[in-house]
């Protein structure tokens, strides 16, 4: 057991900003300090540290506490191995407590692979520096590729000798045992019990989880034996699970961070080659197409990445798939084409740091009109390719989650290549749709609500983001539906035989919304009279001379009907808008929840808004009463998203 003074001495020292910073990129809001949960996949910061009170709490996954439990939960470490990594952090030694239990004892498992890794670690590293064999062969390899030993230091890399057994005589001669050395997958066991050390005759790259931790070991084969892999890799472990790791991550991170931008490339000798010419914001997938878990560990650091291509063009197409993920993830995704037949190894090598920096940052591009102005190019006279072109860089637009940034992209698109934007949106459209069809297989095809280019245009207008204007959009939509279909049937929502009207409906569902347009409000109050007096009320009642102005000029508007276009759409797209009346039920009912959607919403603009100014005040009750209502509002928010089937996009 560690001795209750070491833990003292490390809750001591430990600061608890520093500590959630070497995981989560921290943005001060007032005296505290708020980021994007590590713990989901959110796009609005919910996760709150609050040094003054040493405790952090993350609204999303409802995880709270101080700075151990953070490391607990953010590296799925032990309590005693939470405060080993800290006492590291923060220099403490530790004691441990003799009344309890002997040193060493209280390993788990995990801890025990963590111990043994690092000692292999450790072992091939001075084999590389010190042994004969490891001089001659893996650091002269090293040294002839031109890394520095600054580098080797950093990387902690190291030599395994060319033998069946060296590595694993000599952890056996330290004590650990035969059976821990399998699980790392440092030892290969074979049939009858015999046992061969995996790596042999190769120079070791260790791969570091995300606090610095060694995991795994990628190990490159020397000479040219074409019957060997030129590289093989750690097995997947209990430590150890490759798609959710990603090499050079733990020396890039604050780089990543300052920078705001991070580099992707294929493997070790890019990461490296990178960092000698400083580069240090870079990481590397090891020759995969990027996972899904991967990428959410970068948007942990950053929504940034510049993926560096080689520059053979056979290669770029295939290469084009795996950056789609990368956009479904939701980052902004940018490309540096290399020259032609160099890797970001053996160009930063040849041309220098200098050059090499140069030509990143001249030579970078967004990644869809970079994908955009390849296709053009190939497709350029030829009507057949140019549609080919123009569906494939719609389907990668069509990945991307936030649907401002699809129409921006649109709109770019529709430049590059002229083409209408119309044209591109109705494309981007159909595969929207389809895709979410596809989603949702079981169920009946939900009508979807074309996107208009004046929504489009809504959309990019300063206060697109406002939550009164998102609010008075679907109050207006309430009010459009009440003068048009108020006395329409609607199927009950518990038994379809009854039926009862669309007003009814509606207003009942409504009967706690206040409507905040005067204009608007006032129209739902005469239809919920009518409704109590069981009467019907016409739209034409609105328009008769008397009349408020505002109401007529309004009411008149939304009277007009929608969607004139779509017989035209139809003929010229081959696409089907069904009717209004058709899908009234489904639009009553989506209107009532996005309107307390945005509703809720606004009210969690008024809570933050309190909350900095709670901040401001230093006022920590007041803070936490806030922080409190502001969990029950995200729950109430994700609630209604999740029954509109929306992405909380924001
Ligand atoms: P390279 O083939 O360029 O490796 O692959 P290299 O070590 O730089 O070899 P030379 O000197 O150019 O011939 C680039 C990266 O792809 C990964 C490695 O991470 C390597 O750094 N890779 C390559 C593998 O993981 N496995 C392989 O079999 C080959
Ligand atoms: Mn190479």
């Amino acid at each position: 057991m560690i001795s209750r003074e070491t833990i003292d001495e490390i809750k001591n020292r430990l600061d608890l900003v520093d500590v959630i910073s070497d995981f989560v990129s921290l943005k001060r809001a007032g005296q505290n300090y708020k980021a994007l949960s590590p713990f989901s996949n959110e796009k609005t910061p919910s996760f709150f540290v609050v040094p003054a009170k040493g405790l952090f709490k993350d609204f999303s996954s409802g995880k709270a506490g101080d700075a151990i439990t953070f490391v607990m939960e953010h590296e799925g470490m032990s309590y005693v191995e939470a405060l080993k990594y800290l006492a590291k952090k923060y220099g403490v030694e530790i004691k441990e407590d003799q009344r309890t239990g002997a040193p060493g004892e209280d390993h788990s498992e995990r801890d025990s692979l963590y111990i043994l890794m690092n000692y292999a670690k450790d072992y091939y590293h001075q084999i590389l520096l010190g042994n004969e064999e490891g001089q001659s062969i893996g650091l002269s390899y090293f040294k002839e590729r031109g890394f520095t030993p600054k580098t080797i230091e950093k990387f902690e890399l190291g030599y395994a000798l060319d033998s069946w057994d060296a590595f694993s005589g000599e952890a056996v001669r330290k004590g650990y045992n035969q059976e821990l050395l399998e699980k790392t997958g440092l030892v290969v066991k074979k049939e009858e019990g015999r046992s061969y050390d995996r790596f042999r005759g190769r120079v070791i790259f260790p791969v570091h989880n995300i606090s610095g931790k060694v995991i795994a070991f990628g190990a490159r084969m020397m000479g040219k034996d074409k019957n060997q892999p030129k590289y093989i890799n750690s097995p997947e472990t209990e430590i150890y699970h490759k798609s959710q790791v990603l090499y050079g991550l733990y020396q890039a991170k604050n780089t990543i961070r300052q920078q705001e931008n991070c580099y992707l490339v294929e493997g070790y000798t890019d990461v490296i080659s990178m960092h000698q010419s400083d580069v240090e914001n870079v990481v590397a997938s090891s020759g995969t197409a990027l996972t899904e878990d991967q990428i959410k560990l970068i948007r942990r650091f950053t929504e940034n990445v510049t993926v560096l291509f080689d520059g053979d063009a056979a290669g770029i197409k295939a290469a084009l798939r795996g950056i789609d993920l990368i956009l479904k993830g939701g980052l902004n995704v940018r490309v540096v084409l290399l020259p032609d037949g160099e890797d970001p190894d053996s160009y930063s090598r040849k041309v220098g740091t200098t050059q090499f920096q140069e030509y990143l940052s001249s030579h970078r591009q967004d990644f869809i009109s970079f994908k955009a102005g390849l296709y053009a190019r190939e497709a350029a006279g030829d009507p057949i390719r140019k549609a080919e072109s123009i569906r494939e860089i719609v389907t990668s637009i069509a990945l991307i989650p936030d649907p401002i940034k699809r129409s921006v992209y649109i709109q770019e698109t529709s430049n590059q290549l002229k083409v209408a934007e119309s044209v591109l949106f109705t494309e981007l459209n159909k595969l929207i749709i389809q895709e979410r069809r596809k989603r949702d297989r079981d169920q009946p095809p939900v009508p979807e609500e074309p996107i208009t280019v004046e929504q489009i245009e809504d959309k990019l207008a300063p206060n697109k983001f406002d939550p009164e204007v998102l609010v008075q959009r679907q109050e207006r939509e309430a009010i459009r539906l009440l003068l048009n279909y108020a006395d329409q049937a609607i199927a009950h929502e518990e038994d379809s035989a009854i039926t009862e009207k669309l007003s009814a409906f509606v207003l009942h569902e409504l009967e706690d919304v206040e409507f905040s347009n005067p204009v608007y409000h006032n129209i739902a109050a005469q239809f919920k009279e009518a409704v109590l007096k069981g009467e019907s009320l016409s739209s034409q009642h609105f328009l008769e001379q008397g009349a408020d102005p505002a109401v007529r000029n309004i009411v008149s508007e939304l009277i007009t009907p929608r969607y004139a276009t779509s017989e035209y759409w139809h003929k010229k797209y081959g696409i089907y808008f069904p009717g209004e009346a058709d899908i009234l039920k489904e639009m009553a009912f989506t209107n009532v929840l996005r309107l307390k959607f945005r509703v809720v919403q606004r009210m969690m603009e008024d809570n933050l808004l309190k909350i900095k100014d709670a901040e401001g005040k230093n006022d920590q009750d007041q803070l936490t009463a806030l922080l409190d209502s502001h969990v029950g509002l995200k729950a109430a928010e994700h609630e209604l998203a999740s029954v509109l089937g929306i992405v909380v996009a924001r």
